[in-house]
Parts: structure tokens; sequence; C-alpha cells
């Protein structure tokens, strides 16, 4: 994607809590349309994580790493607001992927107050169907329940999701933890292939 003939940058931001397949997927069309893509790890103040933002970082890195073509993608975290971020960045859009009308009715107000508060457009991408019913909220609930979840998340990330369950129950875990900001490096050309 071209944009004023600059180099383009798009954040996908998300809880991560813990990264899906449904995740990947998204990031991996990302890639596909824009030069740069960071994956952000950010709070939602509507939900309280059950992962540590480092813990977030590292399997979103681990994860990128281990996918074929997805190895240059950033993963950094969100301290504050999306939009902060995406300025500090020079992000030209957000993406969020959509399995259904439900995400679309939940993203549409982020995307238009995103764009209130800086002009930052949010490019919504339909994600594989076959991955519709993978969401972080219901991995860590089937995990809860001691249901299978490892063909739902990259490879480690479940028996990751279960030792936080056990912990959290066991009350050696804080539920809540604030996000610090990673060191941002500016993105460059290098390796975009143009
Ligand atoms: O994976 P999620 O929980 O649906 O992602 C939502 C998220 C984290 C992207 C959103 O809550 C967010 O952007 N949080 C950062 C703080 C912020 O900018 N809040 C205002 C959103 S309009």
């Amino acid at each position: 994607m071209y944009y004023r003939g600059e180099v383009t940058i798009a954040v996908c931001p998300g809880s991560f809590d813990p990264l899906t397949l449904g995740h990947l997927d998204i990031v991996r069309r990302a890639r596909t349309l824009f030069d740069v893509v960071i994956l952000g790890v950010a709070r939602n103040s509507t939900k309280s994580a059950l992962l540590s933002a480092e813990q977030r970082v590292e399997i979103a890195r681990a994860a990128l790493d281990a996918s074929p073509g997805l190895e240059d993608v950033r993963v950094a975290i969100v301290p504050g607001l999306l939009v902060d971020f995406c300025r500090e960045v020079g992000a030209v859009a957000v993406v969020k992927g959509l399995r259904g009308g439900a995400d679309f009715d939940a993203e549409l107000p982020m995307a238009l107050m995103n764009r209130h508060l800086v002009g930052v457009e949010t490019v919504f991408v339909p994600g594989d169907p076959a991955l519709a019913h993978v969401a972080s909220s219901l991995v860590k609930d089937v995990a809860r329940f001691g249901g299978p979840v490892d063909d739902l998340v990259p490879a480690g990330v479940g028996d990751i999701v279960r030792r936080a369950i056990t912990d959290r129950a066991a009350g050696s875990t804080p539920a809540a933890e604030p996000m610090r900001p990673t060191q941002q490096t500016p993105p460059t050309t290098e390796g975009t292939g143009r």
C-alpha cells in the first residue's frame, strides 16, 4: 500500500491475552497491505488480563519468529492511548480483524474515536472463517475448565495459559499489572522490499 510515496506503517493492536491463531491470521493479512506492521500489546480497560504485558509480548515475538513471512513484524507494548502510540511510530493505519457483525459493532466506536482524536484510519480485515470461533476469552474459558486449546493458539501458548490460570487460582499472581512501554526503534525501509 502506498501513502504519499512513503513507507506505510500499520499497528495491529489488541489485548492478545493470549495471542491466538486468529490474531496471527490478521497480522499476516496486514503484512500484505503495509510495509511495516507493529503488533501492539495494549490495555483494554474493560478487561482484566490473565497474562502480564511482558508475557504477551514474549508470546507474540516467539510466535511471529516461528511464522514464515512474519519475522519482520515488530512487537511493542502500547503504554497508553493507542492513538498516541500510532503517532509516535508514524502509523498511517490501525488494522483490526473482523470475525463477524459483533466484532464490527464493538470495533466501530473505537475506530471512530481514534479517527476523532488524531485522524488515524482503521482498516477492518475479515479473518479466516475457519477461525471465526477463536477468541482469547473463549480460549481462557475452555482452558479454565480443562478443555483442549492447543490447536487454537501458537505452540507452547496453551501451557502458558494453563499455568497462569493455575497460578491465579492459587492467588500467586496479581489480577492486573501496569503497562510499561517497550523500547521503540524507529521503523526503517530495510527489509520492506521497497
Ligand atoms: O483485543 P481487544 O481487547 O479487543 O483490543 C482493544 C484495544 C486494546 C485495542 C483497545 O482497548 C485499545 O486501543 N486500548 C488502548 C487504550 C486506548 O487507546 N483506548 C481508547 C480506545 S478508543
